[in-house]
C-alpha cells in the first residue's frame, strides 16, 4: 500500500546521557515514534551538547551514544522511515554553528533561561566557557541545517527553538538569498500563533512593528535560505521516579527502558505511595500517589478504574496497586526489550545504522550549507575576479 504523504519535516534530538528511562519514553521517544508515519522525521544524538558540561571528561560520551541509539531502535525508531544520526558524524553542524557565531548578539545567548541557571545547577564545574554558552547556537544550527517545519521538545526547550527562530530572521535579513532580496525592514511574517511581526532594520537589532500590507506582499518566505521551524511542544505527563520525585538520572529515581522485569517489579514495590495511606485499612487517594501518576500514564481505563475504586474504598492494598502497575508498564517495556535484543547482541548493527543515517544526513546538511555559504559568500565554486569586482558585490 503506498504511504500517505507526508506534511512536513520534524527533527529532534537528545543528549547522550546513557541507557534511557521511562521518563525519556514517556516525554519524548514515544511522541517521535508516532510522528513517523505523518512527517519526513530526522532524530539525532547531540554528543558535541554533551561536551558542552562534560567537556573535561569524555571517557562515556561514545558509549552513551550507542546506548541511546539502541534505546532508540528499541523503542520503535525505525530507520526505513526516519533519518538517525550522530551530530559530531556531521560537520556541517560545526560550520553552521560557526557562521551563526558571526551574527548573534551575545545578550540573545545570555538571556537563555537555561544559561544562568544551570551554571547555578552544576556549580561545581566551571561552566564559564564558550561552548556551554554557545549551547542554544549549537542548537540553532542542528535544526535549521535540515531546514525542518517542526521541532517536537518538552517544554524547557520552546526558548531555544525560539532563538533558533531569531537567530534564522536575523541570518535570512544580513545574508539574502542570492538572486532576492528581502524588502530592508522584514525578515518574517505574522507566525501562526499569530504573534507580533518582526523586523530587524538595517543595523541590526531587533524592533517590533507590524509590516506594512506592500511589504508583506513584496517578502517571499520561500526565497529566504532558512525558514523558521515551529515547536511542537511534547506534552509531558507527570512521570515520578521510585522516589516520588520527578524521575530524572540525577535524582537515581529511574526505571529503565531496558530494565529488567524482575528488577521493574523489584522497584515498584519499594515506591512511595499516598502519604496518608499508613494502614492497609486507611483509603488512599491515587491522585496524589505517585503509584497512581504510573497508572494514569500506562494503565488501562479499566485497570484505572478499579485502582480509583479500591484506592479510596481500602479496597485494595498498596501491594496489589503497584503489582497491577508493574504490569502495565511491562506491557510497554516488554516488547521494546524485545527489539531490543539484537542490538545487544550486535550493538554494532546499532551503530551501523547511526553511520548510515549520518550519511544521509549528510547531504541533506550539505545542500543547506551550499546555499548558507553562497548567501555569505563563501561559495567554494571558483569565480572569476574580474566578474565579482564588477558586479560590484
Ligand atoms: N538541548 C536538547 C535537550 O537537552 C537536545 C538538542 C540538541 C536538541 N540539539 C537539538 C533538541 C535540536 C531538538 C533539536 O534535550
Ligand atoms: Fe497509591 Fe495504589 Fe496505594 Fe492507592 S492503592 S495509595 S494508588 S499505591
Amino acid at each position: 500500500m503506498p504511504l500517505p504523504p507526508k506534511q512536513g519535516r520534524v527533527l529532534s534530538g537528545m543528549r547522550p546521557t546513557g541507557k534511557l528511562h521511562v521518563g525519556n519514553y514517556v516525554g519524548a521517544l514515544r511522541n517521535w515514534v508516532g510522528l513517523q508515519d505523518q512527517y519526513d522525521c530526522f532524530f539525532f544524538i547531540a554528543d558535541w551538547h554533551a561536551l558542552t558540561t562534560d567537556y573535561a571528561d569524555t571517557r562515556s560520551v561514545k558509549q552513551n551514544s550507542l546506548e541511546v541509539m539502541i534505546d532508540y531502535l528499541a523503542a520503535g525508531l525505525d530507520p526505513e522511515r526516519s533519518t538517525l544520526f550522530i551530530q559530531s558524524h556531521v560537520l556541517q553542524h560545526a560550520e553552521l554553528h560557526l557562521l551563526f557565531s558571526m551574527i548573534t548578539p551575545l545578550g540573545w545567548l545570555e538571556r537563555v533561561p537555561s544559561y544562568k541557571e544551570q551554571r547555578e545547577n552544576l556549580r561545581d564545574k566551571d561552566l564559564g566557557t564558550y561552548g556551554f554558552l554557545g549551547y542554544p547556537l549549537l542548537q540553532s544550527a542542528d535544526i535549521l541545517l535540515y531546514k525542518p517545519n517542526f521541532v517536537p521538545v518538552g517544554e524547557d526547550q520552546v526558548p531555544h527553538v525560539e532563538l533558533t527562530r531569531e537567530v534564522a530572521r536575523r541570518f535570512n535579513f544580513i545574508y539574502p538569498k542570492q538572486g532576492y532580496k528581502s524588502p530592508a525592514s522584514i525578515t518574517r511574517f505574522e507566525d501562526a500563533q499569530g504573534s507580533d511581526r518582526l523586523v530587524i532594520p538595517p543595523g541590526g537589532h531587533m524592533v517590533r512593528r507590524p509590516v506594512t500590507p506592500k511589504e508583506l506582499m513584496e517578502y517571499d518566505p520561500s526565497k529566504v535560505v532558512f525558514p523558521e521551524p515551529q515547536p511542537l511542544l511534547t506534552p509531558s505527563p507527570k512521570l515520578p521516579g521510585t522516589d516520588g520525585r520527578k524521575m530524572s538520572k540525577s535524582y537515581g529515581n529511574t526505571i529503565l527502558l531496558s530494565e529488567p522485569e524482575a528488577s521493574l517489579r523489584k522497584k515498584l514495590k519499594t515506591m512511595v505511595t499516598d502519604p496518608a495511606r499508613i494502614r492497609r485499612t486507611d483509603p488512599g487517594n491515587p491522585d496524589v500517589c505517585p503509584v497512581g501518576d504510573l497508572h494514569k500514564i500506562f494503565s488501562t481505563a479499566e485497570t484505572m478504574a478499579k485502582v480509583n475504586e479500591g484506592c479510596r474504598t481500602a479496597g485494595i492494598g498498596c501491594i496489589e496497586c503497584k503489582q497491577w502497575a508493574s504490569d502495565s508498564l511491562w506491557r510497554v517495556l516488554g516488547p521494546l526489550q524485545e527489539r531490543r535484543q539484537k542490538y545487544e547482541a550486535n550493538p554494532k548493527l546499532a551503530w551501523d545504522i547511526l553511520e548510515q543515517g549520518s550519511t544521509k544526513a549528510r547531504a541533506v546538511a550539505e545542500a543547506t550549507m551550499v546555499e548558507a555559504r553562497e548567501a555569505a559568500n563563501l561559495s567554494h565554486e571558483y569565480e572569476a575576479p574580474e566578474q565579482s569586482v564588477a558586479e560590484g558585490k
